[in-house]
């Protein structure tokens, strides 16, 4: 981990100007996730909120980050409250910061044992005029929030005043992390060409008689092999009609030489997010109608790609998909009528339903927003996305049997830059002739 934290300051200093410029300053309170329990006394592997750890780079739960802005440039401070060091824990469940190096490592001004927040949080959200915190996400968060804002308001006798407003801090957050900075784009970098080589070991690998689970496998094995912590969501590996399962988890089935196998895997990244997806066969050769689905999907993703550049709207790249699927659809008979006719009548949702791509950052389906007053957002450099077209076809009446459970989709993280874009995910075997290659064994 680098824990240069002076990315870290300069995004809470960031949060700072911003609540400054909406309410001439205020209190901000940012806690991390709880920890889950997944059954008894076994925890799920612990992941930080994302907003948390993009302000503060803390990996620990029962921690908050606490922004003071004062209403002048200069007066705020930069705060952490976090667990105590605790010997006897320690032994057991591992190494604590404690707030002192926590203070110093992760560059904050002060800290304190989390056990000393809510009479600090009340003391401090007094006669400031806005608490910017997430509300709704975590229950006992919210309590907390509850609890400190009826303390605050029952010292008003004492001629203090309670924050007029309370701003879900989400808003602001989002819209800053949806540009990344260098440092975030070094993390999603390196979580791209992880997986990009997963998806390459996992064409290498794969063959007929093998299940899906094996190939899964192979993808986690690559992942943690060069230092990725998690996936960044379950590994989607699945095979001949499976693949025409969106969000497919069984990951059961025994794959035939005559399959084609759809795999939607990407690894986290000390926290980044990477989303990639090939398709290939699993007996090493396209057969004529699955090549003819793959070209079309590749044509369409080709396309998608092409309009990513800053100044574009988000939404221009999906209706490149559509009209590129809609076209080939009709070229290969699934769809009958003209183009117009087939966008117009939406008869081509029925082999491709979903949206060609969404923003990814620290979470796979990334915060920020997608439409501005009404307005498909404006693309800018640092912003990355995925381009994810796709074709599923079930067996159906009106549907020539050579097509039926094919299912192919193509995805690659795409960053905006100055000029255009950059496919960072362009190391994992993509064309006709590449795929082939790398499922030779
Ligand atoms: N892997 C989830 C998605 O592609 O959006
Ligand atoms: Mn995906
Ligand atoms: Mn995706």
């Amino acid at each position: 981990m680098n824990y240069n934290h002076q990315h870290y300051r300069a995004r809470r200093a960031q949060l700072i100007s911003e609540m400054r410029r909406q309410t001439g300053g205020g209190i901000a309170a940012i806690p991390t996730s709880p920890e889950a329990v997944r059954n008894a006394d076994t925890h799920y592997p612990y992941r930080p909120d994302s907003h948390f750890y993009y302000l503060s780079g803390f990996p620990e739960p029962e921690a908050v980050a606490v922004l003071l802005a004062g209403h002048d440039e200069g007066d705020s401070k930069q705060i952490l409250f976090c667990r105590d060091k605790n010997a006897e824990r320690e032994i057991w469940d591992g190494f604590r910061y404690g707030p002192d190096a926590a203070r110093e490592i992760f560059g904050f001004d002060e800290a304190y044992p989390i056990a000393e927040l809510s009479a600090k949080l009340a003391d401090w959200t007094c006669d400031r005029p806005a608490l910017y915190t997430p509300l709704g996400l975590y229950p006992a968060w919210d309590d907390t929030i509850t609890k400190t804002l009826n303390e605050v308001r029952n010292r008003v006798r004492t001629g203090v005043a309670a924050p007029e407003a309370v701003v879900d801090a989400r808003t602001q957050l989002s819209a800053m992390r949806l540009v990344k900075d260098p440092h975030e784009l070094k993390l999603i970098r390196r979580a791209a060409e992880i997986s990009s080589g997963a998806h390459r070991r996992a064409m290498a690998r794969a063959r007929p008689g093998w299940h899906e689970y094996q190939v899964e496998a192979e993808l986690t094995h690559e992942f943690l092999r060069l230092g990725a912590q998690a996936v960044a969501y379950p590994s989607i590996v699945a095979s001949g009609p499976n693949a025409c399962v969106l969000h497919y988890r069984e990951n059961n089935r025994q794959m035939q030489g005559n399959d084609l196998l759809l795999i939607d895997a990407g690894c986290e990244f000390h926290g980044y997010a990477s989303d990639i997806t090939r398709t290939f066969p699993v007996g090493g050769k396209f057969s004529g109608p699955q090549k003819a689905v793959y070209e079309l999907v590749l044509a369409a993703q080709l396309a998608c790609i092409d309009v990513v550049k800053p100044g574009r709207a988000f939404h221009d790249y999906h209706h490149v998909a559509e009209r590129v699927l809609a076209q080939g659809l009709i070229d290969l008979s699934l769809c009958q009528g003209s183009l117009d006719a087939v966008l117009e009548s939406g008869a081509y949702k029925q082999f491709y339903m979903h949206r060609a791509g969404h923003w990814l950052g620290l979470d796979v389906h990334d915060v920020g927003l997608y439409r501005v007053h009404g307005e498909s957002h404006r693309l800018e450099p640092g912003m990355v996305l995925t381009v994810e077209p796709g074709c599923y076809i079930r067996p159906g009446e009106k549907v020539p049997e050579e097509f039926w459970d094919l299912g192919v989709r193509i995805e690659d993280d795409v960053l905006v830059t100055a000029e255009g874009n950059e496919n960072l995910t362009a190391g994992t075997p993509k064309t006709v002739a590449e795929v082939e290659a790398a499922c030779e064994r």
